[in-house]
């Protein structure tokens, strides 16, 4: 464990005023959470929302409701994603059948999505992975005709737009989280959209049956959150970074988790959501702006977004050339506490308590990317020095793979631009 600056690879800060406004949830639940609700209504132009404990347990109830609605079983969703999402669609009862990612543009593989949408699957999640828009209005397109229905994934995009339209009021019903680390946060919980009145009951019916979190909960989430805005600015960070036990960062597949309502504190902790957002996505897209250009000519490969699509960029995924280039990078990140991560540590496919129900679906690309990419931090804790610092010691790692941590510090020619390494 070593006391230097180090970036967490996300992190969504909040304020003093916000703890408040989570305690002020205590006294007045029901404004809380009604005044929330209005909000989103609001914001999102849609009729029907609903504050629930999770993504996760957003995206179970949504799929129970559907369900119940189609009778189909089958989930289309993408080989490369956050494992909560296959524990979502398990814990509903459903299967799983893969769809492949292109990893120029993080978009669905659509001649592959066009085999998976048909007669038999229930619906298709598009996901808007990293905050990376997918093209939506296309996806619906190709599940109109079999009765399929569209779920937006945007746990991690709250904030983006396509053609000027949110993320989340494209497709049939989609969901949001307000976890750890994403695009703002309350400790956990999650949000489900939709504008459509038969889906609307159905989920109304499955809310219906959903239980309130105790006040203890309720409390030890708050001082979680607390505690972590504490821990969380790059000057203290590397102390819990060096817990192993704590494993950050863990990705998990799981199916135990807690469904229940979202409660006043939480709530109240997202009140101010609308001035985090609008910070948090300014500094995302401005990091990324400037990082893709200080990384322009290296030997990476970098997101090219679809056209029309407001991506929020939760983090900047670069794909390395080689799995070998990728944990060098990351190794060399946790040295010198870049921030730079891998994502999930393999494919959906993958994922060994999945291997009894998935469907032998081939998703090379998705496999490609679980092995080379890295993502960069581009939250509001990241300052200029610390997006030159990351691009100029990735740049000079791959010119010079065998030098360690201690050569790429100084200073290097990057892109015809000379950026300082030292921090
Ligand atoms: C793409 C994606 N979908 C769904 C989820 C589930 O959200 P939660 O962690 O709030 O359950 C996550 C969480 O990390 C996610 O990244």
């Amino acid at each position: 464990m070593k006391a230097q600056r180090t970036l967490p690879p996300t992190a969504a800060p909040i304020e003093w005023r916000d703890l408040l406004q989570g305690l002020l949830g205590l006294v007045r639940p029901s404004v809380t959470v009604d005044a929330l609700k209005a909000d989103f209504g609001r914001h999102f132009g849609v009729k029907h929302v609903w504050f629930v404990s999770s993504g996760k347990a957003a995206l179970t109830i949504i799929l129970r409701a559907l369900h119940g609605l189609s009778g189909r079983r089958t989930v289309v969703m993408p080989g490369y994603t956050c494992f909560s999402v296959p524990s979502a669609v398990v814990r509903a009862g459903l299967s799983v059948r893969l769809c492949d990612v292109d990893p120029r543009t993080f978009n669905p593989d659509f001649s592959q999505l066009e085999k998976a949408a048909d007669g038999d699957a229930l619906c298709v999640l598009a996901t808007h992975l990293l905050g990376i828009g997918v093209d939506v209005s296309r996806v619906r397109d190709l599940c109109r005709h079999h009765g399929v229905f569209v779920v937006e994934d945007v746990a991690q995009a709250f904030g983006g737009r396509l053609k000027e339209r949110p993320f989340g009021t494209i497709g049939d019903a989609a969901f949001l989280s307000f976890g750890r680390g994403k695009n703002i946060t309350c400790g956990s919980g999650g949000a489900i959209l939709t504008n459509d009145d038969r889906i609307g009951e159905a989920i109304a019916r499955e809310y219906a049956g959903l239980s309130e979190v105790s006040v203890a909960e309720r409390l030890m989430n708050w001082l979680e959150v607390a505690v972590t805005q504490l821990l969380i600015h790059p000057s203290r960070y590397w102390f819990p970074a060096g817990l192993p036990f704590l494993r950050l960062g863990e990705t998990k597949f799981y199916t135990d988790f807690p469904m229940a309502r979202m409660d006043a504190v939480r709530a109240g902790l997202l009140r101010r959501w609308k001035e985090r957002l609008s910070r948090s996505e300014a500094s995302r897209v401005a990091h990324t702006a400037q990082m893709r250009r200080l990384l322009s000519e290296a030997p990476v490969q970098t997101i090219q977004p679809i056209e029309d699509a407001h991506s929020v960029y939760l983090r900047l995924p670069v794909l390395m050339r080689s799995k070998q280039e990728k944990e060098s990078v990351c190794r060399l990140s946790l040295a010198q506490g870049l921030g730079v991560s891998a994502m999930y540590p393999s494919a959906i496919g993958q994922v060994a308590e999945l291997s009894d129900t998935l469907a032998n679906d081939p998703v090379p690309q998705s496999v490609l990317i679980a092995e080379r990419l890295v993502t960069l931090p581009t939250h509001e804790l990241v300052s200029d020095e610390d997006v030159k610092r990351i691009c100029s010691t990735i740049i000079g790692h791959l010119r010079d793979p065998a030098a360690g941590p201690q050569s790429v510090s100084g200073r290097s020619q990057c892109c015809g631009a000379e950026v300082s390494s030292s921090s």
